[in-house]
């Protein structure tokens, strides 16, 4: 079997951590891992099949060699060494927000749309957590019926932020179980006990650029004509997105159309049978590959109307894995070390 260089920008980071973890674990054809980050953690290391791999620092020149660069550092480091890793020969695969909306730069969810690769120029985009999640439960919906409409709620965990959130949620509940001073300075307020309905920065519309990361990113990958009003807050939960949605289809359909529908997409477990209590939560989801689908049900106040409640693990398929998905993808269509 062919196998590749791969490297991870932004190794020590809490999505680059767990792309390691999905190479291995999904046994993608690895001959060298390469992982990068800032320069303070240059020789720190990661591990990697047993073995401590060290970590060199994401420059140019550090892709030459490379077929594949998963990125996860932020999109300032995306901007500036994305083009130079696709310059070196690299395919980037970019997790951030930096290239997801240039028209030349394919922005794929596998199960969606990944046709889109092949028209890839060096730069692919992951798409928003929040985003993937959402439309791996609503593709086969919007096959079949027509999506027109999505009101979208979502319950975001702390992990989205990264690794200085997850530390933050961890001393504010260390804080508060010792009596001390409860701080904050990743969160504009206290998280802790607290809900946020407040994800990134709000923009002239008075949403926030997470809320309109969904808007676009949907109309981008899946359909420009579906209207999506969606509404981003940040929950103290610290792994696994939770998102209540409302869909209108132009078609009828009956819930267990749907339900049928959803228990053969891929990527998605459906999780629902409420007599016995049964539906997903972001512990059940945490770790886990799926996007899982409960609380199926018609929306009696418009016609055509459903609700769904739809959990998974931001790190996983919100990130990592859905950056590993592609990686396997461009193999699959044969469109890496042409
Ligand atoms: N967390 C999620 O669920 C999620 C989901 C989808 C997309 N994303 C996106 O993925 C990216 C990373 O998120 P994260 O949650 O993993 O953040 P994180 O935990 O803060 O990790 C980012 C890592 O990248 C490093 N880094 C910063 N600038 C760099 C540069 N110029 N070159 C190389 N490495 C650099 C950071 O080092 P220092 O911290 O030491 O500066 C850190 O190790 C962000 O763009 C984020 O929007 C995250």
């Amino acid at each position: 079997m062919k196998t590749y260089r791969v490297a991870v920008v932004g190794a020590m980071g809490a999505v680059g951590t767990e792309m390691i973890k999905t190479l291995e674990q999904r046994a993608y054809p690895v001959s060298e891992l390469v992982p990068l980050d800032i320069p303070a953690n240059e020789g720190k290391t990661v591990k990697w099949k047993g073995q401590d791999v060290k970590v060199r620092v994401a420059k140019e020149g550090a892709f030459a060699g490379v077929d594949v660069a998963l990125f996860s550092a932020g999109a300032d480091a995306s901007l500036a060494l994305a083009p130079i890793a696709a310059r070196e020969g690299a395919i980037v695969v970019d997790n951030s927000s930096a290239w997801r909306m240039d028209p030349a730069v394919p922005l794929v969810v596998p199960e969606v749309n990944p046709e889109a690769l092949d028209a890839h120029k060096g730069i692919i985009a992951n798409p928003n957590c929040s985003t993937i999640q959402m439309l791996v439960a609503l593709k086969p919906i919007h096959d079949a019926y027509r999506i027109q409409r999505i009101v979208v709620s979502t319950y975001q965990a702390i992990s989205g932020t990264g690794a200085a959130a997850i530390a933050e949620l961890g001393a504010q509940a260390r804080a508060w179980v010792s009596g001390g001073k409860i701080e904050n300075s990743v969160y504009p307020r206290q998280i802790l006990f607290n809900v946020l309905p407040h994800i990134d920065v709000f923009l002239e519309n008075d949403y926030t650029k997470e809320e309109m990361k969904m808007v676009h990113e949907t109309h981008k990958i899946m359909d420009p004509n579906i209207q999506v009003n969606p509404t981003a807050v940040r929950i103290p939960v610290f792994r696994g997105h939770s998102e209540s949605i409302n869909i209108q289809t132009e078609k009828a359909f009956s819930v267990a159309q749907v339900r049928a529908l959803l228990e053969k997409a891929p990527g998605v477990k459906v999780m629902d049978d409420p007599s016995k209590l049964v539906y997903p939560t972001p512990l059940d989801a945490d770790g886990k590959d799926e996007v899982y689908v409960g609380r199926l049900r018609a929306d009696p106040t418009v016609p055509n109307g459903l609700n769904l409640w739809v959990v998974s693990d931001n790190l996983r398929k919100g990130a990592a894995l859905n950056a590993v998905q592609i990686a396997e993808t461009l193999v699959s269509r044969g469109l890496l070390g042409k």
